[in-house]
């Protein structure tokens, strides 16, 4: 529980910054906006007067989505900018971008990117609050709030749980922001893939490590599965996709021998037939539909408690 009523951020950049005190607060925060949804109007008043806007260099179906429900349910004004059809194609910079946006009054700028640290970049540039959505390998803060929301939710808490997070964790932001807030929280994390794909070097951030499948999740209270980001990939990391599914694939056989209350996470965009096997994603221990619900929910609790950070003058 927390006794903290307000972030320490103008900005959310990554987990790693937030303390286990700012997690439950947001975590509260989206319990809260997630009884709204129960209601008839799905709506409460917030951020009215406040804009969001959506910011995406990268592609998105989950999450760009996601914040753009947040903001309608809280009230603000949302505006989406689409590169495609942008001055981006002409040459124009990413600050110079952000700046001809914020000209026009937004309040709150949620950014995806391919580059890591270029939300870090633009949280120096504008008065604007950043918000993560993902910057290249680094983090997707968002996405390891909502896991944490959902893993909360249903297990009740985070003390002594075991979570494997099994899959490319080297090129996944999710991976990284998941690692933050579950070590933070007092979860046992173990990290589960091929060497290539999981080097022993992430021990360093209070993890498990292992190369064998049975080993990192027979005890598992809930494995986290990553897809293979092959768009990320400039070499082979691992002989074919038919090998990966033979060693690391989640499938219907090997969910028999884990615990039975086991819990089953993706943050999509799922790969069937790869690292998951369609009746695990569908299946009974699967939560991956209530993880884009949850999203939504933890989505509003982040902008409505960075537009309370907002300076005074954008407040009102
Ligand atoms: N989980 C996630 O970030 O999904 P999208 O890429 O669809 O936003």
């Amino acid at each position: 529980m927390s006794d903290a009523t307000t972030l320490s951020h103008r900005h959310l950049l990554d987990v790693e910054s937030l303390s286990a005190r700012e997690i439950h607060l947001i975590l509260e925060n989206a319990r809260g906006f997630k009884e709204v949804f129960t209601r008839s109007i799905k709506k409460v008043p917030a951020l009215r007067g406040k804009t969001v806007c959506t910011l995406f260099f990268e592609n998105s179906t989950r999450t760009r989505t996601s914040f753009e429900l947040a903001a309608k349910r809280l009230s603000a004004d949302t505006v989406s900018f689409s590169i495609a059809t942008s001055s981006v194609n002409k040459g124009e910079t990413l600050i110079d971008t952000a700046r001809t946006i914020e000209a026009m009054g937004i309040d709150l700028i949620v950014m995806r990117h391919p580059e890591s640290g270029a939300p870090h970049l633009l949280s120096r540039r504008v008065r604007a609050s950043v918000i993560n959505a993902g910057d290249g390998t680094h983090e997707h803060p968002t996405q390891g709030l909502l896991d944490a929301y959902t893993i909360q939710e249903k297990k009740g808490g985070f003390e002594g749980l075991k979570v494997a997070i099994v899959g490319d964790i080297l090129h996944s932001r999710v991976a990284r922001s998941n690692i933050q807030a579950l070590t933070k929280l007092g979860a046992e994390v173990t990290l589960v893939g091929p060497s290539t794909l999981v080097p022993r070097t992430f021990a360093q951030f209070g993890v498990r490590v292992t190369h064998q499948l049975m080993e990192g999740i027979r005890d598992a209270d809930v494995i986290n599965i990553l897809r293979i980001q092959r768009e990320r990939m400039n070499t082979n990391f691992f002989p074919s996709i038919r090998e990966y599914r033979l060693l690391y694939g989640i499938t219907r056989e090997r969910l028999k021998s884990l615990k039975p209350d086991i819990m089953i996470m993706h943050p999509g965009p799922v790969n069937r037939g790869v690292e998951i096997d369609q009746e695990v994603a569908d299946g009974p221990h699967s939560v991956i539909n209530e993880q884009v619900t949850n999203g939504v929910a933890v989505r509003m609790a982040v902008l409505y408690l960075l537009a309370g950070n907002l300076p005074s003058s954008q407040r009102d």
